[in-house]
């Protein structure tokens, strides 16, 4: 690409609905800002790239003929003109602050206009506390929680150590069943509480301020189906017993915030409260563990790394020991 001279760069089209996110996948390196809307209320969806340098036109050609050929469409004809940069380069800006992981899509603010199509979207201001989507650990627990709202409909669901609320939010929106949130944190509890309402969610999500498992609320609506906790290795250790006990005869838990070093000692902890590890993510230097608790199994586990994707990896037969 050629460095531009102060204004910036457009590349425009239009595809049908099916094809709109694969092409926004392929755009994203042709600019700094992708959008997406629906067009026309015919189910087309016109797509755009800004950047400020100038886009390699044999490059976008052959792109979108590849894209296209993979849709099983005609490759769309694009519009590469400059434009004031005026507005866009904030565009831009929070553009580049949104978090993709599994269908989840996580961005600021006043960003509807650029969410994917069939992404699940959750808008979150995480403050002062932890959970903007970011870090490997939460979106190695969003990439999981994802592929286990493909496989099953988890009825009762526990966050905990819920920062801002991510997690909480990610499985209400994915699953549409209640979900309790948990924090030690005064802030972490109140800007849970504020995102849940922000993103619609408040009738699902319920948020309280407690310790691991001591508190009266988490207490009264276990056992749960689903367990994540992204609290790093050392307290997830001291929480197993807690924790298995927490979860009803064939529940799933996601475990976060280790090292891949640190998955030996979790393994251990948890295998010997009679769980069993049935997947694995692997973003980065942070391992994600699935566990679960008796039951079957077989459908919901898997083994993955980033950048390459190993369906079909299921530790052991699906049953636990
Ligand atoms: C690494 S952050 C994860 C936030 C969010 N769930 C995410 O995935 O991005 C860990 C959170 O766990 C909370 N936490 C740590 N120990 C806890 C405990 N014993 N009980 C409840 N929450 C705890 C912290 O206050 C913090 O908000």
């Amino acid at each position: 690409m050629k460095a531009g001279d102060g204004k910036l760069w457009r590349i425009s089209f239009t595809v049908p609905e099916g094809a709109a996110r694969a092409f926004a996948d392929a755009l994203a390196p042709f600019g700094d800002s992708i959008s997406c809307f629906e067009s026309d209320g015919k189910g087309r969806h016109r797509l755009s790239a800004i950047g400020a340098c100038e886009p390699d036109a044999s490059a976008l050609g052959i792109m979108l003929a590849t894209t296209a050929a993979g849709q099983g469409i005609e490759p769309p004809k694009a519009r590469i003109e400059k434009v004031p940069a005026d507005g866009w380069l904030e565009a831009g800006r929070r553009r580049r602050r949104t978090v993709t992981a599994g269908r989840f899509f996580v961005h600021g603010a006043g960003l509807e206009g650029i969410v994917p199509p069939g992404a699940l979207a959750l808008e979150l201001e995480a403050g002062p506390a932890f959970g903007s989507g970011s870090h490997e650990t939460t979106r190695g627990c969003l990439i999981a929680i994802d592929r286990l709202a493909k496989r099953r409909r988890f009825l009762n669901s526990l966050d905990l150590g819920c920062g801002s609320g991510i997690l909480a939010l990610a499985i209400a929106r994915a699953m549409k069943r209640p979900v309790l949130a948990v924090d030690i944190d005064d802030w972490a509890v109140r800007t849970a509480a504020a995102n849940a309402r922000s993103n619609g969610l408040g009738a699902l999500v319920r948020v309280a301020q407690g310790d691991g498992f001591s508190g009266s609320e988490i207490r009264r609506r276990a056992p749960y189906d689903l367990i994540v906790a992204n609290i790093l290795a050392r307290p997830l250790v001291r929480l197993a017993p807690a924790l298995v006990r927490a979860l009803r005869m064939g529940g799933v838990a996601i475990l976060s915030g280790l090292l891949h070093s640190d998955q030996a000692a979790l393994i251990a902890a948890y295998r010997a409260q009679g769980a069993r590890l049935i997947g694995r993510d692997r973003l980065g230097d942070w391992s994600t563990l699935t566990i679960g608790r008796r039951g079957d199994l077989s459908r919901i586990g898997q083994d993955h790394a980033e950048g390459s994707h190993r369906p079909g990896g299921v530790f052991g037969r699906g049953r636990c020991v």
